[in-house]
This record gives structure tokens, sequence and C-alpha cells, in this order.
């Protein structure tokens, strides 16, 4: 089926960028529909490795075309150093590779500064990346958002421009104490950009029917997870866009009907990374060693992740807001050398059992978990290329995960390389 979409299931840093670059050999078209530069996308291919923030992880493989949609937030800085450094390492060496969309937000100086402005003054920050994702989000509810196409266009953009200053100013000055900013360099600034980014810009809703009508096969890669959905995740903890898999149609200009497939990406074990609940959060030695076994620091950020246990909880709400049809399980090589591995299974809140996921911050918070307690393993999963290769205990850990989800494992990841992994199902062989 040509149109497979690829969400994280939990907090984020599931491994979609690993996940989708090995899907992207068999696909035609790579397309990143929502969020923006606080996306930290890792992939390691012949020992190298790349971090993508803005580039859909399908731009190592060679012919396939990249697509950055409307509804992604584009940091025009960023993605030119992304460019750039793709270049000079040898890929993307054919422009018409890259796809961006002309109406897709830019994420301007002054965004950077708001967010970064906002969680400085905050008794309560949010831990946001600091990419001006939600302030960039705000601007193209509010309407008064600079769009892509109009980096091409010098009046539209200083117009658009003095309109954003009168506003942007006295709140970065007055309110948040940060410093204003001057018309003329900025303008220039964007227009340097504008021109920079001249050979990508076209309307990608039109490039996605016609590749979708010649029957080619699209990958959607989600950024972030449903957990930090604004609508579905621990709001207000969460990322300023929709990262649901039903977002992939909005943020790429098609429509629901043609989305055949959603594979969910889940970690073997659970992290966050900045503020907000976590139920099975191990503040604990056992948190330490998730975090240094498995890398656990931010791609975007270098932050320390938080790191706990598996929740079935959550990642069974985040399978049915996203209708995911089967997963990918990654980093099971991480949980190695722990004797007993845990698993939560309900939650209890305010003295009663629940298993459906609360709605909000408020409650998660006062959720306690009720876990079952499973063996561990100690041999080295990294090399394994099979399910009966895994260690009985290993097998039985993801046999109990996929019991507890519902929902079948396509395959299975035991390491950061690309071949670190193993299919159990084909993804693009699937109708909904
Ligand atoms: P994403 O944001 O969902 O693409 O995930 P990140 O790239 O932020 O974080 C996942 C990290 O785990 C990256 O450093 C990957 O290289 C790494 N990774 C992915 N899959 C595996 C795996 O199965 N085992 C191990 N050990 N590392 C993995
Ligand atoms: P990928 O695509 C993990 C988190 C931030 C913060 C919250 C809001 O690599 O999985 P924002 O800058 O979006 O306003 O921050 O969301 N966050 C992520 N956490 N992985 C990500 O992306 C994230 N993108 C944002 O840490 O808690
Ligand atoms: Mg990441």
């Amino acid at each position: 089926m040509p149109c497979v979409v690829v969400v994280g299931v939990q907090w984020g840093d599931e491994g979609k960028g690993k996940v989708v670059d090995l899907l992207a050999e068999e696909a035609d078209v790579i397309v990143r529909f929502q969020g923006g530069s606080n996306a930290g996308h890792t992939l390691v291919v012949g020992g190298e490795k790349f971090i993508f923030h803005l580039i859909p992880s399908g731009i190592l493989r060679p012919n396939k075309r990249c697509v950055i949609g409307n509804g992604v937030v584009v940091d025009p800085e960023v993605l030119l150093e992304e460019i750039r450094s793709l270049k000079e390492r040898g890929y993307l060496q054919d422009d018409s590779q890259l796809l961006v969309s002309e109406a897709a937000q830019v994420v301007m100086p002054y965004h950077k500064a708001i967010d970064k402005g906002r969680e400085g003054r905050s008794s309560k920050p949010l831990g946001t990346t600091g990419r001006g994702i939600g302030p960039a989000y705000e601007d193209k509810v509010s309407r008064v958002g600079i769009r892509v196409g109009d980096l091409l266009h010098e009046e539209v953009l200083r117009g658009k421009l003095e309109r954003a200053l009168e506003e942007k100013n006295p709140y970065l000055v007055h309110v948040l104490g940060q410093r204003g900013l001057d018309l003329d360099p900025l303008l220039e600034e964007m227009l340097r950009y504008g021109e920079s980014l001249r050979p990508y810009i076209v309307n990608t809703s039109c490039f996605l029917a016609e590749e979708i009508a010649r029957g080619r096969r699209v990958l959607f890669e989600g950024a972030q997870g449903a957990l930090l959905d604004v609508d579905h995740g621990t709001y207000p903890y969460v990322t300023s866009s929709n990262t649901v898999a039903g977002n992939a149609c909005c943020g790429a200009g098609i429509g629901p009907t043609q989305i055949d497939f959603v594979l969910g990406v889940v970690k073997a074990y659970t992290t966050r990374v900045g503020g907000g609940p976590f139920p099975t959060e191990l503040r604990d030695g056992t948190g330490d060693y998730l975090r240094e076994r498995g890398g656990e620091y931010g791609a975007t950020t270098g932050r320390p992740r938080r790191c706990g246990w598996f929740d079935a909880v959550a990642v069974r709400h985040a399978i049915r807001v996203n209708g995911t049809g089967g997963l990918a399980l990654t980093k099971l090589d991480t949980l190695t050398g722990l004797d007993r591995l845990r698993i939560c299974t309900a939650y209890r809140l305010h003295g009663e059992l629940i298993e459906e996921f609360p709605s909000g911050a408020e409650l998660l918070e006062r959720c306690e978990p009720v876990y079952e307690e499973v063996e561990g393993w100690k041999e080295e999963l990294t090399g394994r290329r099979s399910l009966l290769e895994l260690p009985a205990a290993a097998r039985n850990y993801v046999e109990r995960l996929q019991e507890l989800l519902g929902v079948p494992f396509y395959l299975i990841s035991v390491g950061a390389e690309r071949e670190e992994t193993f299919f159990l199902k084909d993804p693009f062989s699937e109708g909904r």
C-alpha cells in the first residue's frame, strides 16, 4: 500500500529517524508534516552519525524525494545548515531531491527570542527546546505568520515584518526584557535565506497528489510523539502541533482517504525530555543505567533524557489516537543487564485502578503506576536478527508487550545501526 505514516507513540525520541531511514529503502517520497527543528532524528549508517531536525530521514537514500510539508514550521537558518552539511558529506547533490512547501510557516528570530525569554522567566517552565516552535505556531493560527513563499517577495515580506515587529518588539523589550529587532537587517537576512531556498520551494501538495496518483510509495515521518500532541498529550507539557497520524493529511495537503497504514514507533522503555508528569520515571540507579546504556541525551539540546519503565497505559492511548495498525519496537538492546523488568499495566488514581490515560497533566501527576514484573536477560542483543535468536526472557518481554498493547510488532530494533534490525512484517504490504 502506497501511503504509510510513521509516528512516535511515547514522548518523542522513540527512534523514528532510524525506522524512517530503514523503510525509506522501499519508499519513493518521504514527508515531514509537522513540528520544526525541535525534532532531532538520529541515523547511524556505516558507523557515521547524522542528526536531522527538518530534513526528512529518507535523504541519505539516493533518488528519493524528501518533502517538508506545509504543516512544518521551518527555521531557514537550521534548514540551510542541514543542506550545507549534507552536501559537504556527499549527499543531496541533486537539488530536486528536496522540496519545501511554499505554505510552510517560517520560524523567525523573534520566535526563538520569545520562546527562550518566556522559559527563562517562568516559575514553571515547560522545558521547551528553545527553537521558537510555540511562538511560530501561535502566529500561524493568529494569521500573522510569515510563510516560506513570502521569503521570495520583498515587498510582501517587508509589509508583514513591519506589522510583526510593531507587536513583537514591545513584547520582547517590555514584557520579556529582551532586545528588540531592527527591520532592515532582519528583512535582508530573510531575503537572503529566501534566495538560498528558492530551488526547493514549490507547491508540495500538488507534487504529492501527482506522486500518489502514479502509485508511488509515500512515507510520512512524524516528529515528537503522541504524548506531546497539543490535544492528546500531557497538556500543557506538550509541543505546539498535532503530532498524531491524522495531521499527516493537514500537514502535507493530502486527504484522509489516501493514508493506508499507520506504524507507531515505540521504545522498549520510556523517556521524556523537558518538564511534565511521567508516572514510570526512575529517579534512581536503574534510570541512570538506561540513560547511559541507551545514550539518552537529547539530539537537539543535549539535555539528559528522563528514563523510566515501559508504560502500557500511555502507549495504548497513543495507539488509539493514531489509529496505529502496527508497531516498530526499538532499543530492546538497552534493557540487557537488568535482573528484573517492570511494565506499567494500569494506574492507581485516588485509590482506584484505571486503565485509560487521563486527559491533562494535573490528573496524570497524581497517578501511581501499577507494575507487573518480568525476568530480565544478560545477553547482548545487537547481533540478533530474529525473534528466535533472542534469549527467552527478551522474547517473553516482547510477547508480553504485544499482548498488553493489542497491536502487532512489524519490526524490532536492537541497535542504532541501520542493519541492527529485523522485520516481522512489511508495513507497505498492508491495507487499511
Ligand atoms: P527520534 O527523535 O524518534 O528519531 O529518536 P532520536 O534519534 O532522538 O533518539 C533515538 C536514539 O536511539 C538515537 O541516538 C538512535 O541512533 C538510537 N537508536 C535507535 N534505535 C536504536 C536501537 O534499537 N538500539 C540502540 N541502542 N539505539 C537505537
Ligand atoms: P523528536 O522528533 C522529545 C519536547 C520538549 C518539551 C516540549 C515542548 O526528536 O522525537 P517545544 O520546543 O516543542 O515547544 O518543546 O516538547 N520536545 C521533544 N521531546 N523529542 C522531540 O522531538 C521533541 N520535540 C519537542 O523537550 O518538553
Ligand atoms: Mg529525537
